[in-house]
Protein backbone atom coordinates (compact mmCIF):
# COMPACT_ATOMS: atom_id res chain seq x y z
CA UNK A 1 0.00 0.00 0.00
CA UNK A 2 1.26 3.81 -0.70
CA UNK A 3 1.63 5.52 2.41
CA UNK A 4 1.76 9.15 2.64
CA UNK A 5 1.70 11.35 6.16
CA UNK A 6 -0.77 13.89 6.42
CA UNK A 7 1.04 16.59 8.75
CA UNK A 8 -1.76 17.67 11.50
CA UNK A 9 0.09 14.84 13.77
CA UNK A 10 3.33 17.48 14.00
CA UNK A 11 1.09 21.08 14.63
CA UNK A 12 2.27 23.55 17.18
CA UNK A 13 5.36 20.94 17.32
CA UNK A 14 7.99 20.78 14.51
CA UNK A 15 7.58 24.12 12.39
CA UNK A 16 9.19 25.53 9.35
CA UNK A 17 10.53 23.68 6.43
CA UNK A 18 13.79 22.64 8.26
CA UNK A 19 12.33 20.77 11.33
CA UNK A 20 9.32 19.46 9.48
CA UNK A 21 11.29 17.61 6.76
CA UNK A 22 13.38 15.86 9.45
CA UNK A 23 10.73 14.55 11.41
CA UNK A 24 9.44 13.19 7.96
CA UNK A 25 12.08 11.97 6.10
CA UNK A 26 14.66 11.11 8.69
CA UNK A 27 12.55 9.97 11.73
CA UNK A 28 9.48 8.93 10.24
CA UNK A 29 11.05 8.04 6.45
CA UNK A 30 8.01 9.22 4.63
CA UNK A 31 8.79 11.16 1.22
CA UNK A 32 5.09 11.72 0.34
CA UNK A 33 2.79 14.17 2.48
CA UNK A 34 -0.08 16.17 2.40
CA UNK A 35 0.65 19.47 3.99
CA UNK A 36 -2.08 21.21 6.26
CA UNK A 37 -3.77 24.67 6.68
CA UNK A 38 -2.79 24.38 10.22
CA UNK A 39 0.79 25.20 9.79
CA UNK A 40 0.55 28.30 7.71
CA UNK A 41 -3.22 29.30 7.18
CA UNK A 42 -4.80 30.52 4.14
CA UNK A 43 -6.13 33.70 5.47
CA UNK A 44 -2.66 34.75 6.61
CA UNK A 45 -2.07 37.79 4.23
CA UNK A 46 -0.38 36.95 1.37
CA UNK A 47 2.85 39.03 1.42
CA UNK A 48 3.34 37.18 4.71
CA UNK A 49 2.12 33.78 4.05
CA UNK A 50 3.30 32.85 0.69
CA UNK A 51 6.70 32.93 1.68
CA UNK A 52 6.30 30.87 4.92
CA UNK A 53 4.68 28.37 2.66
CA UNK A 54 6.84 28.29 0.23
CA UNK A 55 9.36 28.07 2.39
CA UNK A 56 7.66 24.58 3.67
CA UNK A 57 7.59 23.37 -0.09
CA UNK A 58 11.42 24.17 -1.07
CA UNK A 59 13.10 22.50 2.12
CA UNK A 60 10.50 19.44 1.17
CA UNK A 61 11.38 19.21 -2.79
CA UNK A 62 15.20 19.60 -1.59
CA UNK A 63 14.80 16.69 0.71
CA UNK A 64 13.10 14.76 -1.65
CA UNK A 65 9.52 14.89 -0.13
CA UNK A 66 6.66 15.34 -2.35
CA UNK A 67 3.63 17.30 -1.32
CA UNK A 68 0.65 15.65 -3.35
CA UNK A 69 -2.06 17.93 -2.10
CA UNK A 70 -2.61 20.63 0.86
CA UNK A 71 -5.66 20.00 2.76
CA UNK A 72 -8.03 21.63 5.84
CA UNK A 73 -7.12 20.77 8.99
CA UNK A 74 -8.94 21.41 12.46
CA UNK A 75 -9.42 25.30 12.06
CA UNK A 76 -10.42 25.09 8.56
CA UNK A 77 -13.40 22.39 9.94
CA UNK A 78 -14.59 24.73 12.55
CA UNK A 79 -16.66 26.80 9.85
CA UNK A 80 -19.69 26.23 7.92
CA UNK A 81 -18.07 27.39 4.63
CA UNK A 82 -20.04 26.67 1.43
CA UNK A 83 -22.99 25.24 2.85
CA UNK A 84 -23.50 28.36 5.65
CA UNK A 85 -26.68 29.77 6.94
CA UNK A 86 -26.05 33.41 5.51
CA UNK A 87 -24.90 34.53 1.81
CA UNK A 88 -22.01 36.58 3.44
CA UNK A 89 -21.16 33.41 5.62
CA UNK A 90 -21.22 31.02 2.52
CA UNK A 91 -19.17 34.11 0.38
CA UNK A 92 -16.66 33.53 2.97
CA UNK A 93 -16.46 29.88 2.88
CA UNK A 94 -15.72 30.09 -0.74
CA UNK A 95 -12.97 33.05 -0.09
CA UNK A 96 -11.45 30.57 2.19
CA UNK A 97 -10.68 27.50 -0.45
CA UNK A 98 -9.93 30.49 -3.23
CA UNK A 99 -7.03 31.88 -0.82
CA UNK A 100 -5.99 27.94 -0.08
CA UNK A 101 -6.10 27.52 -3.92
CA UNK A 102 -3.82 30.40 -4.47
CA UNK A 103 -1.52 29.12 -1.33
CA UNK A 104 -1.65 25.72 -2.48
CA UNK A 105 -0.38 27.15 -5.87
CA UNK A 106 1.90 29.36 -4.49
CA UNK A 107 4.18 26.21 -3.51
CA UNK A 108 3.99 24.30 -6.53
CA UNK A 109 1.47 21.61 -5.29
CA UNK A 110 -1.00 20.58 -7.47
CA UNK A 111 -4.17 19.43 -5.58
CA UNK A 112 -6.01 20.69 -2.32
CA UNK A 113 -9.04 20.03 -0.98
CA UNK A 114 -11.21 20.08 2.26
CA UNK A 115 -14.43 19.21 3.59
CA UNK A 116 -17.54 20.50 1.71
CA UNK A 117 -19.34 22.27 4.28
CA UNK A 118 -21.76 22.47 7.37
CA UNK A 119 -25.43 23.47 7.39
CA UNK A 120 -26.87 25.59 10.65
CA UNK A 121 -28.89 22.96 12.79
CA UNK A 122 -32.17 24.60 11.45
CA UNK A 123 -30.93 24.73 7.60
CA UNK A 124 -30.06 21.00 8.35
CA UNK A 125 -33.65 20.15 9.77
CA UNK A 126 -35.34 21.81 7.00
CA UNK A 127 -35.09 19.83 3.21
CA UNK A 128 -36.01 22.55 0.95
CA UNK A 129 -33.26 25.17 2.69
CA UNK A 130 -30.74 22.23 2.10
CA UNK A 131 -31.80 21.65 -1.30
CA UNK A 132 -31.26 25.27 -2.27
CA UNK A 133 -28.39 25.89 -0.54
CA UNK A 134 -26.75 23.19 -2.01
CA UNK A 135 -27.16 24.27 -5.04
CA UNK A 136 -25.64 27.55 -5.04
CA UNK A 137 -22.58 25.50 -2.87
CA UNK A 138 -22.13 23.41 -5.95
CA UNK A 139 -22.23 26.67 -8.13
CA UNK A 140 -19.63 28.37 -6.24
CA UNK A 141 -17.66 25.33 -5.72
CA UNK A 142 -17.35 24.62 -9.36
CA UNK A 143 -16.25 28.78 -9.87
CA UNK A 144 -13.73 27.50 -7.65
CA UNK A 145 -12.65 24.47 -10.67
CA UNK A 146 -11.96 27.22 -12.49
CA UNK A 147 -9.62 29.39 -10.25
CA UNK A 148 -8.21 25.77 -9.44
CA UNK A 149 -7.28 25.59 -12.87
CA UNK A 150 -6.36 29.04 -13.61
CA UNK A 151 -3.69 28.90 -11.13
CA UNK A 152 -2.07 25.59 -12.23
CA UNK A 153 -3.74 23.21 -9.61
CA UNK A 154 -4.95 20.02 -11.28
CA UNK A 155 -7.40 18.11 -8.90
CA UNK A 156 -9.62 19.26 -5.86
CA UNK A 157 -10.63 16.83 -3.40
CA UNK A 158 -13.16 17.02 -1.03
CA UNK A 159 -13.56 14.69 2.64
CA UNK A 160 -16.57 13.10 2.97
CA UNK A 161 -17.65 13.75 7.26
CA UNK A 162 -19.73 11.45 9.57
CA UNK A 163 -22.75 14.12 10.49
CA UNK A 164 -25.85 14.09 9.30
CA UNK A 165 -26.07 18.16 9.66
CA UNK A 166 -22.71 18.30 7.09
CA UNK A 167 -22.52 17.03 3.42
CA UNK A 168 -21.61 14.87 1.93
CA UNK A 169 -21.61 12.57 5.00
CA UNK A 170 -23.06 8.76 3.07
CA UNK A 171 -21.49 7.39 0.36
CA UNK A 172 -24.87 7.99 -1.74
CA UNK A 173 -24.46 12.00 -1.13
CA UNK A 174 -20.53 11.96 -1.93
CA UNK A 175 -21.76 10.14 -5.48
CA UNK A 176 -24.66 13.00 -5.73
CA UNK A 177 -22.17 15.59 -5.24
CA UNK A 178 -19.19 14.03 -7.44
CA UNK A 179 -21.30 13.22 -10.33
CA UNK A 180 -22.59 17.08 -9.83
CA UNK A 181 -19.29 18.66 -9.72
CA UNK A 182 -17.86 16.57 -12.09
CA UNK A 183 -19.70 17.30 -14.58
CA UNK A 184 -18.81 20.65 -15.05
CA UNK A 185 -15.91 20.97 -13.46
CA UNK A 186 -12.74 22.88 -14.52
CA UNK A 187 -10.12 20.50 -12.91
CA UNK A 188 -11.36 16.73 -11.45
CA UNK A 189 -13.13 17.19 -8.05
CA UNK A 190 -12.10 13.50 -6.65
CA UNK A 191 -13.08 12.21 -2.65
CA UNK A 192 -10.41 12.25 0.29
CA UNK A 193 -12.39 8.93 2.17
CA UNK A 194 -11.41 9.06 5.73
CA UNK A 195 -11.99 5.37 6.90
CA UNK A 196 -12.84 6.48 10.52
CA UNK A 197 -15.56 9.12 9.21
CA UNK A 198 -16.62 5.98 6.62
CA UNK A 199 -16.79 3.47 9.35
CA UNK A 200 -18.93 5.38 11.73
CA UNK A 201 -21.30 3.57 12.75
CA UNK A 202 -23.77 5.60 14.76
CA UNK A 203 -24.62 7.58 11.11
CA UNK A 204 -24.30 4.90 8.63
CA UNK A 205 -25.05 1.44 10.44
CA UNK A 206 -25.07 -1.56 7.99
CA UNK A 207 -23.33 0.83 5.72
CA UNK A 208 -20.39 2.10 8.03
CA UNK A 209 -18.34 -0.62 5.69
CA UNK A 210 -15.18 0.31 3.29
CA UNK A 211 -16.87 -2.17 0.15
CA UNK A 212 -19.85 -0.46 0.09
CA UNK A 213 -17.90 2.92 -0.07
CA UNK A 214 -16.06 1.23 -3.02
CA UNK A 215 -19.24 0.18 -4.92
CA UNK A 216 -20.71 3.17 -4.29
CA UNK A 217 -18.16 5.33 -4.94
CA UNK A 218 -15.16 4.25 -5.65
CA UNK A 219 -14.68 5.62 -9.01
CA UNK A 220 -14.22 9.08 -7.61
CA UNK A 221 -11.80 8.29 -4.53
CA UNK A 222 -8.67 9.64 -5.28
CA UNK A 223 -6.69 9.03 -2.05
CA UNK A 224 -8.13 8.11 1.94
CA UNK A 225 -7.14 9.30 5.24
CA UNK A 226 -6.34 6.28 7.69
CA UNK A 227 -6.66 6.54 11.40
CA UNK A 228 -7.64 4.22 14.06
CA UNK A 229 -10.80 4.49 15.75
CA UNK A 230 -13.48 2.48 17.39
CA UNK A 231 -16.11 3.35 14.98
CA UNK A 232 -18.01 5.58 17.71
CA UNK A 233 -16.49 8.84 17.24
CA UNK A 234 -13.81 10.21 14.70
CA UNK A 235 -10.83 9.29 16.64
CA UNK A 236 -8.02 10.24 14.93
CA UNK A 237 -6.00 7.76 16.87
CA UNK A 238 -2.93 6.02 16.13
CA UNK A 239 -2.32 2.47 15.03
CA UNK A 240 -0.52 2.03 18.61
CA UNK A 241 -4.60 2.24 19.60
CA UNK A 242 -6.97 -1.11 19.25
CA UNK A 243 -9.35 -0.58 16.98
CA UNK A 244 -11.85 -1.02 14.04
CA UNK A 245 -9.06 -0.52 11.40
CA UNK A 246 -5.95 -2.41 11.52
CA UNK A 247 -2.94 -2.58 9.26
CA UNK A 248 -3.60 -5.71 8.35
CA UNK A 249 -7.42 -4.88 7.30
CA UNK A 250 -5.99 -1.66 5.26
CA UNK A 251 -3.48 -3.69 3.52
CA UNK A 252 -6.07 -6.91 2.87
CA UNK A 253 -8.77 -4.13 1.14
CA UNK A 254 -5.83 -2.57 -0.98
CA UNK A 255 -4.69 -5.39 -2.73
CA UNK A 256 -8.52 -6.57 -2.98
CA UNK A 257 -9.34 -3.51 -4.52
CA UNK A 258 -6.46 -3.57 -6.87
CA UNK A 259 -5.25 0.23 -5.67
CA UNK A 260 -2.27 1.96 -7.28
CA UNK A 261 -1.76 5.25 -6.57
CA UNK A 262 -4.80 6.47 -4.10
CA UNK A 263 -2.72 7.49 -1.17
CA UNK A 264 -3.53 6.29 2.29
CA UNK A 265 -2.54 9.65 4.21
CA UNK A 266 -2.08 8.61 7.59
CA UNK A 267 -3.88 11.36 9.79
CA UNK A 268 -3.12 11.22 13.76
CA UNK A 269 -4.72 14.22 15.91
CA UNK A 270 -2.81 14.64 18.86
CA UNK A 271 -4.07 15.92 22.39
CA UNK A 272 -2.29 19.42 22.24
CA UNK A 273 -1.37 18.31 25.79
CA UNK A 274 0.55 15.32 24.79
CA UNK A 275 4.16 15.67 25.02
CA UNK A 276 6.47 16.31 21.68
CA UNK A 277 8.57 12.86 22.41
CA UNK A 278 5.48 10.67 23.25
CA UNK A 279 4.12 11.78 19.76
CA UNK A 280 7.16 11.36 18.02
CA UNK A 281 8.00 7.85 19.78
CA UNK A 282 4.00 7.29 18.90
CA UNK A 283 4.62 8.52 15.38
CA UNK A 284 7.37 5.88 14.73
CA UNK A 285 5.84 2.79 16.64
CA UNK A 286 2.73 3.51 14.58
CA UNK A 287 4.56 3.49 11.18
CA UNK A 288 6.49 0.22 11.93
CA UNK A 289 3.04 -1.58 12.39
CA UNK A 290 1.62 -0.26 8.95
CA UNK A 291 4.73 -1.28 7.43
CA UNK A 292 5.04 -4.53 8.88
CA UNK A 293 1.45 -5.00 7.18
CA UNK A 294 2.40 -3.67 3.68
FE1 LIG B 1 -9.66 13.05 7.46
FE1 LIG C 1 -11.93 13.26 11.04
Amino acid sequence: MKLGLNLSFAIKRWLGGEAMARIVKEELGFDTVQFTWDLVDPWWPTDQRDPIAREYAEVFRNAGITIESTFGGLASYTYNHLLAPTPELRALGKEHLKRAIDMTSQMGVKAAGMPFGSFSTADANNPARREKIYKEAVAAYLDLTRHAKARGLERLYVEPVPLATEFPSSATDALRLMTDLNAESAVPVRLMVDWGHALFTPLFGDEADMDYWMETCGDYIGAFHIQQSDGLLDRHWNFTHDGVITPERLSEFWKRNKLTDQTYFLEIIYPFEETDEDVLADMKASVALLRQAV
